[in-house]
């Protein structure tokens, strides 16, 4: 059965966008239909991750305004057959794509995909909303700073609010030694401070950074540490 994924996080720049592309390459490399929407409404980036920019014509406003089709606002990836990306819109407009268009949309993209990957925006507003009306699972991305799990987990029980029973935190951009000496919270204490379970640690890392700024992201490299444990917070997100 297709699932919407929505990534999400309290903070800005926790590594949504780089996540959010990674495991849709992971799920296409497997076989699987797989669509990435941009719903950082404005502020959209998820096409220069994936080396798109050049190739949107339409966007997911279009859809949901009824200018276009959902096939015409769908691009395919050249290098991952089964990979296919909707852009945001370049500006946002409050109240241009409500909730229930967003339902609506899901439920038909539901029908012609395996996996919806929604990368959404930072913190609480009507913008995660709309992103996040869709959506059968949500994804918390955190970095390890107090400041930042004390948002996720906010994000996590407004996550519930909205009827999203099943999510999971990852902890981005981690710092082992910073983790193991306590000068940053650890898993333990993580753990204790947000009732979402952990799904994965991924480490900070210069590869992911320079990949994604190539427009490739780094899993299209399969047997490397990070694919390795990218790959493993995939099949823990579709097997929660
Ligand atoms: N594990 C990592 N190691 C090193 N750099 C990373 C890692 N994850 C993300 N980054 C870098 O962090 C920055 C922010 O990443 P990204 O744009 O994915 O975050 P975001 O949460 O989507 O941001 P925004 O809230 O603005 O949408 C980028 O420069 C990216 O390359
Ligand atoms: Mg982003």
């Amino acid at each position: 059965m297709s699932q919407v994924i929505l990534i999400s996080s309290g903070k800005g720049g926790t590594g949504k966008t780089i996540f959010a592309a990674n495991v849709g390459v992971i799920l296409s490399q497997r076989g699987f239909n797989v669509l990435l929407i941009d719903m950082d409404l404005g502020l959209r980036n998820l096409d220069l991750v994936l080396g798109l920019e050049s190739k949107i014509v339409y966007d997911v406003r279009d859809v949901c305004s009824g200018l276009c089709s959902i096939s015409q606002a769908t691009i395919s990836h050249k290098n991952f057959p089964n990979l296919h990306f909707m852009a945001a819109s370049p500006v946002r407009e409050d109240g241009e794509i409500t909730p229930l268009h967003m339902q609506v949309l899901c439920r038909k993209l539901k029908s012609q995909f395996d996996y919806i990957i929604i990368d959404g925006p930072a913190g609480i507003n009507d913008g995660l909303i709309v992103a996040a009306a869709g959506a059968d699972k949500g994804v918390i991305v955190t970095i390890h700073d107090y400041s930042a799990i004390r948002d996720a987990d906010k994000v996590d029980r407004f996550l519930e609010e909205l009827g999203i029973r099943k999510r999971g935190l990852v902890i981005n951009k981690a710092v082992y030694n910073l983790m193991g000496n306590g000068i940053v919270p650890g898993i333990r204490q993580i753990n204790g401070l947000i009732r979402a379970p952990i799904l994965g640690v991924i480490q900070q890392d210069d590869n992911i950074q320079i990949s994604s700024n190539y427009g490739l992201p780094i899993a299209y490299k399969k047997g490397t540490y990070i694919y390795e444990n990218l790959n493993s917070i995939t099949d823990r997100i579709i097997l929660q």
